[in-house]
Order: structure tokens, then C-alpha cells, then sequence
């Protein structure tokens, strides 16, 4: 297994801290990291995916993170490691991949479970399919997720800052993501982080039991930083 990156800590260091080991993902993180990325879908995750509840959507998303050239395959993952286990993951790769990417679940999806359940996973998403896609110019983190007895301690803005490293390595200007326009604490996360709403997007999905209103496009520019600026908080 490749480690990619080794420990750092070059933010401000805050009480309690837990600076964790960030490496590349492979096919058999599936198991924990599965459970993690399930954490930003909830019951939209189960609707989409045609499942009853928790533990079956994680196990689609289990076997969708092995296969490869996907939204959420282990290929552009970045997992964080504390206290032995897995605790946070980060999937990230450039916006002009956005659109494929989103095919590329279908397509894993026939792998897994067959044309009838990418049928119905297409049919379900078919409102999301017209929401903006990301610009050739940004640097997309699909998934933040960090295991919720391990938040509050810096780890989530240490895979967030991996992604930014990420963006400025591979040449890209800009880091994007989009947060869901209920989800109040990691837009309040975000922000604290440096990122800027770009664009609010509201989407009508009509499914029971799913909350599911749109998002908001955010945004931080990173070519005006000098290269070896320090990617953290902004105070
Ligand atoms: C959003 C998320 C990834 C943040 O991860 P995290 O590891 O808790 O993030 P951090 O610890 O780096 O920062 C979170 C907060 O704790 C504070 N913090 C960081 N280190 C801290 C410490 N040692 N002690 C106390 N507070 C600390 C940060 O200032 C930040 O405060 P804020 O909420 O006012 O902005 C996490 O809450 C999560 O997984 N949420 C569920 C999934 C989700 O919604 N993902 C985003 C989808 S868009």
C-alpha cells in the first residue's frame, strides 16, 4: 500500500488535535470507508440506491468504492488513519471528470448489481443529472466525511487540506465542493476553511423520507497563494 503523504500538522494547533496518518486508498478499505462516505449520503443514499436502510446502502457503496472510474471508487480517495482504525476520507479529482465520473457509477453499478438496479439508480437521480457540473478550472471534492466519535479534533480540516495541496500540485486554481443546503455545520466548516458560497442550487426531489433540497457550490481560489503557502484556516 502506498503511503502518499506523511504526518503534518502546519495549521494552527488547537487543544486536543489529532494530527492523523493521511494515505491513498485501496480496494480493500472498502469495509470502513463505505460506512464513512454513507455519512454524507444518508437516506438520499438509500432512495438512490434502492435500499431499506443504513446498513444495505453501505454495502452497495462498499462494492461500488472497488471497482474503478467512478464518483466514489477508492482510485481518488484519501483515507485518514487515527488510533489504528480508519476515521475520515476525502475523494477528490478534477471537475472536468464530474460528468464522467457520474456515468462511471452507472457503469459500475451494471458491474455490481446489474442494469436493472443502474436503471433505477439513473430514473432516481435523473433531477441531479441537470445540476451544474464543476469547472474545467476547479479541483471537485466529492466526499469529506470524518467517523463522528473522531470530529472536533482537526482531522477533517487535515483531509480538506489535502485535497487543496491536491489542487495546487495538479495545476488547477481553483477547489470546489458542494454542500448540501441544510447541512449548516460543515457549510459553517467550509467557511472557516476559506471557502466562499459561489452559487446556490435548488433542486426539487420528491421522495419520501429524503431531505433533500439542493446545494451550495463553494469555491476557494488558490493560484493567488505563493507555492509554499501554508493551506490552512483563514484567522
Ligand atoms: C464536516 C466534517 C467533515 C468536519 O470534520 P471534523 O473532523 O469534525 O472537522 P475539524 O475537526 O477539522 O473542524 C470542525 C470544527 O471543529 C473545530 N475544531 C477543530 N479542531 C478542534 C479541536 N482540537 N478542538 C475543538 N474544536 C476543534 C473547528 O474549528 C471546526 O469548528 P466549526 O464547526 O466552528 O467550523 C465532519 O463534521 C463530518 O464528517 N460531517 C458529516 C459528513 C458531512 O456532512 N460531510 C460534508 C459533506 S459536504
Amino acid at each position: 500500500m502506498k503511503f502518499l503523504f506523511f504526518r503534518y500538522n502546519d495549521g494552527v494547533t488547537m487543544a486536543g488535535e489529532t494530527s492523523p496518518l493521511l494515505r491513498t486508498a485501496s480496494p480493500d478499505d472498502a469495509g470502513e470507508a463505505s460506512a464513512l462516505i454513507y455519512e454524507t449520503m444518508g437516506t438520499l443514499g438509500d432512495f438512490l440506491f434502492g435500499q431499506p436502510g443504513r446498513g444495505e446502502s453501505i454495502r452497495v457503496v462498499a462494492a461500488l468504492f472497488r471497482q474503478a472510474g467512478h464518483l466514489l471508487s477508492y482510485e481518488h480517495s484519501t483515507l485518514a488513519e487515527a488510533d489504528g482504525r480508519i476515521v475520515g476520507i476525502v475523494q477528490a479529482f478534477p471537475g472536468a471528470d464530474l460528468w464522467k465520473a457520474t456515468l462511471g457509477l452507472m457503469r459500475a453499478g451494471i458491474r455490481c448489481w446489474g442494469l436493472r438496479f443502474a436503471l433505477r439508480l439513473g430514473w432516481r437521480g435523473l433531477p441531479l443529472a441537470f445540476e451544474p457540473v464543476a469547472g474545467a478550472d476547479e479541483y471537485y471534492v466529492q466526499t469529506l466525511a470524518v467517523a463522528p466519535s473522531f470530529r472536533n479534533r482537526g482531522i477533517g480540516r487535515a483531509l480538506l487540506e489535502n485535497a487543496q495541496r491536491q489542487t495546487v500540485e495538479r495545476g488547477f486554481p481553483v477547489c470546489s465542493l458542494d454542500v448540501l443546503l441544510d447541512n449548516t455545520d460543515a457549510l459553517r466548516f467550509y467557511q472557516r476553511e476559506g471557502f466562499t458560497i459561489a452559487r446556490k442550487v435548488v433542486t426539487r426531489l420528491r421522495a419520501a423520507g429524503v431531505q433533500y433540497n439542493g446545494f451550495y457550490r463553494m469555491v476557494k481560489r488558490l493560484d493567488a497563494l505563493p507555492a509554499d503557502a501554508n493551506i490552512g484556516p483563514h484567522s
